[in-house]
């Protein structure tokens, strides 16, 4: 693996090493240990063009574990507002002796545009491209399933909100059906769970109720109104009242069934907080996951595995 560009194509060997990779790094990254070596002396810049809290820190973080040097450059200050290319931008830090590039950008195919470009010794994480891939998010969202559900080849996860413009789900998708995830379900109205979904392995639900009953794993989605226009948006309280989750609509899933969700949530809209902060959620689990879950895909594209 020489970059990581999305969960399609990968197969179920390669998310399996990368899902027991991560498990050896979860005592650095709560700190048991401090520090592995295993990226010493390599550079990785954080290139993000589109705004993060956790996928940014979290790699940060997962890098400065690895005892990576890393660069996070802040694009508002850089010289894109002065119109140089995405690729000039590259190609001048890339004389600066870059390793690694983290790249997130709302423009889906960027980090792919980048990799074609890139001498052969750097590597490209894609840290979310548009509605396209956000395979770290969907590596970490495996690991958490794993963690608390131990196998797949008898869960059923049902992704509910906004699939349409997510590339979580559709890193989701494609990871879950390679591990063996038997029933995959997207759950949401009309215009934002399309029925296309269903050419990815996923069964289609327009109704919460039937789209979560009897499920071991709800991943939730917000409402990407970013990446919407008007005809797209539904109001938040219409939303809320037929596709927000609350503990009420929660018993229709199994009593053990875990809550999910990439964050950032909007309180209110896709999710209550008595569901955020309940007992069921492990929406925080998923952030601290992350960090592991990153060193190991830094470390395994870099070639410097454990
Ligand atoms: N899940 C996720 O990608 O969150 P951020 O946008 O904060 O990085």
């Amino acid at each position: 693996l020489i970059h990581l560009l999305s969960t399609e194509g990968l197969s179920r060997e390669i998310l399996t090493h990368i899902l027991d990779t991560a498990s050896t790094f979860v005592s650095v990254s709560d700190r048991e240990v401090k520090k592995v070596p295993l990226l010493r002396g390599k550079s990785v810049f954080n290139l993000f063009f589109e705004n993060s809290t956790r996928t940014r820190t979290t790699f940060d973080i997962a890098a400065k574990r690895l005892s990576a040097d890393v660069f996070t450059l802040d694009i508002t200050r850089s010289s894109t507002a002065k119109g140089e290319t995405l690729l000039d931008t590259v190609a001048n830090l890339s004389a600066m002796a870059a390793d690694i590039f983290v790249v997130r950008h709302s423009e889906s195919g960027a980090p792919y545009l980048i990799a074609q470009h890139v001498a052969p010794h750097v590597h490209v994480v894609n840290a979310g491209d548009g509605r396209h891939a956000h395979p770290t998010q969907g590596l970490l969202d495996m690991y958490t399933i794993r963690h608390y559900k131990k196998d797949f080849t008898n869960l059923s996860v049902a992704i509910v909100g906004d699939v349409l413009h997510s590339r979580v789900a559709r890193s989701d998708i494609h990871a879950l059906t390679t591990l063996g995830c038997p029933d995959v379900r997207v759950v949401g109205p009309r215009t934002l769970a399309p029925e296309s979904f269903s050419a990815m392995g996923a069964r289609v639900f327009h109704n919460l109720e039937e789209g979560i009953k009897d499920a071991d794993v709800i991943i939730m989605l917000r409402l990407q109104n970013e990446r919407m226009s008007g005809a797209l948006l539904p109001s938040s309280q219409e939303y809320f009242h037929n596709f927000g989750l609350t503990q009420e609509k929660l018993r229709w899933a199994k009593p053990d069934a875990i809550v999910m969700h990439p964050g950032p949530i909007n309180r209110g809209v896709e999710i209550d907080s008595d569901v955020a902060d309940g007992k069921q959620s492990v929406i925080l689990p998923q952030v601290t996951f992350g960090i592991a879950v990153r060193m190991a895909a830094m470390s395994i594209v870099a070639g410097n595995e454990a």
